[in-house]
């Protein structure tokens, strides 16, 4: 009864964790609370273990039990406390896989106890959790390994698909025959090492920079394997849990998709940021790379009545939010009005410039999102496009043979001047020219975001 009640609320605090989580102003309460009940469906497990084994847990097993709880906790703590916010989404792709192989193991460990007296519905949710868990976690690995920059290109070879669809037919024969009462361990180890390399063979041909988009596919997953296990099990928490990831998953999946206006078949087969030597994409992008001096680029801004901020993946990189902060507080100071424009898709993971300008406490109102910003851009004195690029290019909506033709984005082009910070004339994510950086009222500032955005706060605050 007890339990019940203790996996009823840690369900509530799931649900509420979740729906705190869609803003940016509450996503902190949010993490908390579902951590809360996170820890409360653990605890809650506790007692079951003695009426699940019908008497006492022997002290080994509570040794062993309480080990993994703490060394599970010290890792995950650790881990996030340390990583750099540009390597989340690895850190997201190993818990995820860690998740799915979980699922797997409890899945094939619970395998173990099926009789003849098992019903099919036991039996089918085990080696569902099973498959899926095993391919969500090698998978993983393999997401985790592109993002780590440990492969060049897309891997891909002929007859990839077929390969992948024989694999799992392969996986689906082997579950037929476990679930018509072929209980062998033997089978089990087979049917998990196919669905180990269906995960890997599947992750393998997709281009690394599409990995936060197939970790959120993998990570549903991993919440369906988790939701099958606790029908098998009989864990309501797991139940609910397991299906939250895994809707969650994939809605923010097609919500990427739809960002970036490329379908879900699109990201798994088109080994998308494969270099094409026999296809290089024509530039025909016309006019001059226009440099400015900060010292310019300073009275620019400080003599403007709007200024946008367009932040991307190389502010993230720069580590400049502070200093972004700290230019928009001084032109403020100045009486102009600063706002920041956010792409949903800008930087590598979802939302990754709420939290970044967040992890620099600009106001939640200075942020607007696209749709908002877009109808007026053209009454933009300066556009401040700072370490983006695809987001803000063109092509988006005037190269039809462009690969991001159709994506929606900021359209910086329409402000009196858009001044761009970056580096050098490199390339973003998508691999390709960007004709902004060419249009008259275009001006390069190169340099490293966040030196540059130093000198230029040292300016605007002398000028
Ligand atoms: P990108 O198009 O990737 O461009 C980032 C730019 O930052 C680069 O061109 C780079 O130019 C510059 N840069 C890097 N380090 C810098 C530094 N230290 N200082 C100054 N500039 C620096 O970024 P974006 O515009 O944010 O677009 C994001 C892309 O990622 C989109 O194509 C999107 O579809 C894709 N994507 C996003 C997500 C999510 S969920 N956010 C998921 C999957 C894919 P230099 O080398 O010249 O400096």
């Amino acid at each position: 009864m007890i339990t019940s009640l203790a996996f009823l609320i840690a369900s509530v605090l799931f649900i509420s964790g979740i729906k705190l989580l869609a803003s940016p102003k509450t996503a902190r309460r949010g993490n908390l609370v579902a951590g809360l009940g996170m820890l409360l469906a653990l605890l809650a497990v506790l007692p079951l273990l003695h009426n699940a084994h019908g008497g006492s847990v022997s002290l080994w097993k509570w040794f062993l039990l309480i080990t993994g709880i703490l060394l599970g906790l010290v890792i995950g703590a650790a881990g996030a406390y340390k990583v750099k916010m540009t390597a989340m989404p690895q850190m997201v792709a190993l818990f995820n896989g860690a998740g799915g192989g979980a699922a797997a193991l409890v899945a094939a460990i619970e395998f173990a106890h099926v009789t003849r007296a098992s019903s099919l519905t036991f039996v089918m949710a085990m080696l569902c959790a099973a498959l899926i868990g095993a391919v969500s976690m090698s998978g993983s690995v393999i997401a985790f390994l592109k993002l780590e920059g440990r492969f060049d290109q897309p891997v891909t070879y002929p007859a990839q698909k077929l390969l992948n669809a024989g694999l799992l037919l392969l996986c689906l024969l082997l579950a037929v025959v476990m679930a018509a009462g072929a209980h062998s361990v033997m089978l089990m180890v087979l049917f998990l090492l196919f669905a180990l390399t269906l995960g890997v063979l599947m992750v393998l041909p997709i281009g690394g920079a599409d990995m936060p988009v197939v970790i959120s596919l993998l990570n549903s997953f991993t919440g369906l394997a988790v939701a099958a296990d606790g029908f098998a099990i009989n864990n309501v928490a797991m139940v609910i849990a397991g299906t939250l990831v895994g809707s969650s998953g994939t809605i923010l999946t097609l919500a990427m998709c739809r960002a970036m206006n490329r379908p879900v078949s699109n990201v798994l087969f088109s080994a998308f940021g494969k270099v094409d030597a026999s296809a290089a994409h024509a530039n025909s992008a016309t006019g001059s790379v226009k440099p400015v001096q900060a010292d310019e680029a300073a009275l620019l801004l400080g003599m403007a009545a709007r200024v946008v901020i367009v932040p991307g993946y190389g502010l993230a990189v720069a580590q400049a939010q502070h200093q972004v902060r700290q230019l928009a507080d001084e032109l403020a100071k100045k009486g102009v009005d600063v706002s920041f424009a956010i792409h949903p898709v800008a930087g590598r993971m979802p939302g990754h410039m709420n939290v970044l300008l967040a992890e620099a406490d600009v106001p939640y109102d200075q942020l607007i999102e696209m749709e908002e910003i877009n109808p007026e851009m053209e009454r933009v004195d300066v556009c401040l496009v700072i370490g983006a690029n695809d987001v803000v290019n063109p092509a988006a909506h005037e190269d039809k043979s462009s690969p991001i033709y159709g994506m929606p984005i900021i359209e910086a082009e329409k402000a009196g001047t858009v001044i761009v910070m970056k580096r050098s004339m490199g390339k973003g994510f998508a691999g390709i020219e960007n004709a902004l950086f060419l249009r008259d009222n275009c001006r390069m500032l190169f340099g490293d975001a966040k030196a540059s955005l130093q000198e230029l706060v040292t300016l605007v605050k002398a000028g």
